[in-house]
């Protein structure tokens, strides 16, 4: 089987450097985009008289041809043609002779296979934002169900003050909010065309780079040859970005699988997202939780390699960077399947509203809110934390909870406490005050959610 390069050489390549050189195995997720970037250069090439129309013909019909054969599984994959821009261009010339042999003018393996790359990535985005879209879109669903459910806030995993589980989830709505908008902006550093570059220097042909841009849908064409052959940054930006966001998945799994134990007892995921064990009958695990989490890693890992992969090359294109594709592949399909499942995963779970609000009786979540009731009275917060600390010390000895003291309990430590203080310190009461922008108080909450839907287009 002749190589696409082979007329300069006088030996056969070894069939060891044949497999180490192949990329066949995984670049052939690229054919829907090499055989649309083939036909998008060979209508220019005929519109600026390169090509005949005979000739164009020939090649449109030829990789419609192939393109069936690969999607019904009928070309045969070799790590003797190396990568899937020869499979197609071998392909089509057994196909359709000399046309197929003139389909390669003006273009190099080099700025077709950033062009590939570019639009596979592209199309990826798009499926993440309309995901997120979708995950936002629960989130939410399920916040409008939460704005009144108390829930208990923590820092450090120690309980912290009251809030309401609609404020917690939002807390995930805007961090995905973020997610999207980087994704987006790489969209734009994405969508820039290499074809046309050729090798590296550019082309002597009289070609059209912003007709291909068009028909392509790219915004606009690469400024510089040497660039466009040689830039993988939007692959590290959009793998950054997937990093960042599996980041977020990661924290809210977590939180998850602690809220499912019996230890916390918040949540019941559906059987159908949770496996069992092998050996202990009882078990219901939260798998789909563990492995996003667990995937995490890998995406980490891939942005690691990328960076790896492209520190100190020299301009333009070398070999190094054939290594770019599986990286990003995986971390596609693995965002594509985390975003999938999760928001199933939401919508099938059971929040368990009597259990939470035992968890708000215990933990002096409310001392705050009797600092900031004597501040109100006229003591400095500092004095004030002072005194409520003693409370709380007299509190744990008494074993009750600031709801269960009495007013005399409460004058035996600061005699500015009057009956008021056993208002402020339900947490029902807490988080009604938190009115301050931002805040978890379910006014807040609610407005928060039509802020959302609004950024949604979810009325
Ligand atoms: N399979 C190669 C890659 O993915 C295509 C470009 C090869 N170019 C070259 N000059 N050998 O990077």
């Amino acid at each position: 089987m002749g190589k696409t390069w082979g007329g300069r050489f006088g030996q056969e390549t070894h069939a060891l450097v044949e497999e180490l050189t192949a990329s066949i195995h995984y670049d052939q997720n690229l054919y829907v985009w090499d055989i649309l970037g083939s036909k998008a250069h060979a209508r220019m090439l005929t519109a600026c008289g390169v090509l005949t129309q005979p000739d164009l013909e020939a090649i449109l019909r030829g990789l419609d041809e192939v393109q069936q054969e690969i999607e019904a599984g009928k070309l045969e994959f070799t790590n003797r043609l190396e990568d899937i821009h020869t499979h197609v261009e071998h392909r089509l010339i057994e196909k359709i002779g000399e046309p197929g042999r003139k389909l390669h003018t003006a273009r190099s393996r080099n700025d077709q296979v950033a062009t590939d790359f570019r639009l596979y990535l592209r199309n990826e985005v798009d499926q993440i934002l309309a995901l997120l879209h979708n995950f936002q879109c629960t989130l939410v669903a399920l916040a409008e169900q939460h704005v009144d459910t108390l829930f208990p806030g923590y820092t450090h995993l120690q309980r912290a003050q009251p809030i309401v589980f609609g404020h917690h989830l939002l807390a995930y709505y805007e961090m995905l909010q973020r997610d999207s908008a980087r994704f987006r902006e790489c969209r734009q550093r994405i969508n820039v065309l290499p074809l046309g570059v050729a090798a590296l220097a550019g082309t002597s042909y009289p070609i059209d780079r912003q007709a291909v841009a068009r028909e392509l849908g790219f915004d606009q064409v690469a400024a510089n040859s040497l660039d466009a052959v040689s830039d993988r940054d939007f692959a590290i930006e959009f793998s950054a970005h997937a990093a960042i966001l599996m980041m977020h998945l990661s924290r809210l799994c977590e939180e998850l699988i602690l809220w499912s134990s019996i230890e916390f007892g918040f949540i019941e995921l559906s059987d159908a997202f949770c496996t069992g064990s092998s050996i202990m009958p009882q078990k219901k695990n939260p798998d789909v939780a563990e492995l996003i989490r667990g995937k995490t890693g890998r995406v980490y890992g891939h942005l690691m390699s990328l960076l790896t992969l492209m520190k100190s090359l020299p301009l333009t294109y070398n070999r190094d960077m054939q290594e770019d594709k599986e990286p990003v592949f995986d971390i596609a399909a693995t965002l594509n399947i985390s975003l999938r499942v999760f928001p199933e995963m939401l919508r099938n779970m059971k929040v368990n509203n009597v259990q939470i609000a035992q968890t708000l009786e215990g933990g002096f979540m409310t001392a705050t809110e009797v600092a900031d009731y004597l501040v109100r009275r006229g003591v400095s917060f500092r004095t004030a934390h002072g005194i409520v600390g003693e409370l709380i010390r007299y509190s744990l000895g008494a074993g009750k909870t600031l709801q269960e003291l009495s007013l005399e309990e409460y004058q035996r430590i600061s005699e500015k406490f009057d009956e008021a203080v056993l208002d402020v310190v339900t947490p029902q009461q807490a988080v009604n005050c938190k009115t301050s922008v931002g805040g978890t108080a379910p006014h807040n909450v609610f407005r928060a959610i039509q802020a959302a839907k609004d950024q949604l287009g979810i009325h």
